[in-house]
């Protein structure tokens, strides 16, 4: 597993990472949040071991980044914020020279290039030199380079920043696939994305960690957790929906006719709603039960915290 303790890192007067600690378990895939200037690139340069912490460990596996580096590198594969590459170099000589970085000579070293290659689908463009391709093959690239060597950890900067849909999709994908034996941290800022690929979340900013849990944990924390939004075909009688028993309150969607009912903390009361509108007989098109919103937690943790 992966171990952080106390890590903190300052640069001359600022605070980077401040007195960080939480652990990873095999099998999780870890999202990292926290708005921009967080820390979250500072500690993921720490716990690959390229940025000295100022104080505190991180240890990968059983091995200290700090006194076993190499033994802990070798478990890591690294995508670093913006997938910096040689951009001179073909695909093919790049990825066949951070074999070699890796250790890897002869038959054993090609076949890692190709295993790569076809993980990541990079066939179409090995012969092209990296500074050619469009931003979604050189993070596949990027990609291919953390995987080259089959770590059983990948620590993943904000991997699909900046890529189209399509891209994005395919990336995620991609980790999912990966994730399957190994232990993933991804930083993002995309919360979608959390929800989808992330068995469990950190928020943290200014270096400090702010929360931790399931999607789904978090996701309860936010007031529209237990929320039922209604689409009807008619006005709605706001202070009726106000007055059911458990209702915290009633917002107005900016839809015609849409009205999100909010539930007080712990309180299920979409049964409530729904007598309510077989009792009036309002058109009700649509009628959906929030699990909560991910962004309105990250706001509201993260508020004048940047
Ligand atoms: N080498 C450095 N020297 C001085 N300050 C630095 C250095 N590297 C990072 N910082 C500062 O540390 C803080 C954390 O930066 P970091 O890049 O870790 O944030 P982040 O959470 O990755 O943000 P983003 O979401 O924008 O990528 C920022 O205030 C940044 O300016
Ligand atoms: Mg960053």
């Amino acid at each position: 597993m992966i171990e952080i303790s106390n890590l903190t890192k300052r640069f001359a007067q600022h605070t980077a990472v401040d007195d960080l600690s939480f652990s990873v378990q095999p099998g999780e895939v870890l999202g990292f949040l926290g708005p921009n200037g967080a820390g979250k690139s500072t500690t993921m340069k720490m716990l690959t071991g390229f940025l000295a912490p100022t104080s505190g460990t991180a240890s990968i596996l059983g091995c200290d980044i700090q006194t076993q580096t190499l033994k802990a590198q070798r478990q890591i594969g690294y995508l670093p914020e913006g997938a910096p590459c040689y951009g001179d170099m073909t695909v093919r000589g790049f990825l066949a020279f951070i074999a070699e970085v890796r250790g890897f000579r002869g038959a054993e070293k090609t076949l890692r290039v190709q295993s790569a290659v076809e993980q990541v689908e990079l066939e179409t463009v090995l012969e092209q030199s990296i500074e050619t391709l469009s931003k979604g093959f050189k993070r596949r690239v990027g990609l291919a380079q953390a995987i080259l060597h089959d770590p059983r950890v990948l620590i993943l900067d904000e991997p699909t920043d900046g890529l189209d849909p399509n891209q994005k999709h395919q990336v995620r994908q991609l980790i999912q696939g990966l994730a399957r034996d190994k232990i993933v941290i991804i930083s993002t800022h995309i919360l979608e994305e959390v929800t989808a690929l992330c068995s469990r979340a950190v928020i943290i900013a200014q270096g400090r960690l702010l929360a931790d849990g399931t999607p789904l944990e978090l996701e309860s924390r936010s007031r529209y957790h237990q929320a039922v939004t209604l689409v009807a075909d008619e006005a709605l009688d706001h202070a009726a929906l106000a007055a059911l028993p458990g209702v915290a309150g009633v917002e107005e969607n900016a839809r015609e006719h849409s009205l999100s009912v909010l539930a007080q903390p712990g309180e299920v009361i979409f049964p409530q709603v729904n007598a309510l509108i077989a009792e009036r007989g309002w058109k009700v098109r649509e009628l959906n039960v929030e699990r909560g919103r991910l962004d309105e937690v990250f706001r509201t943790l993260t508020r004048g915290e940047q």
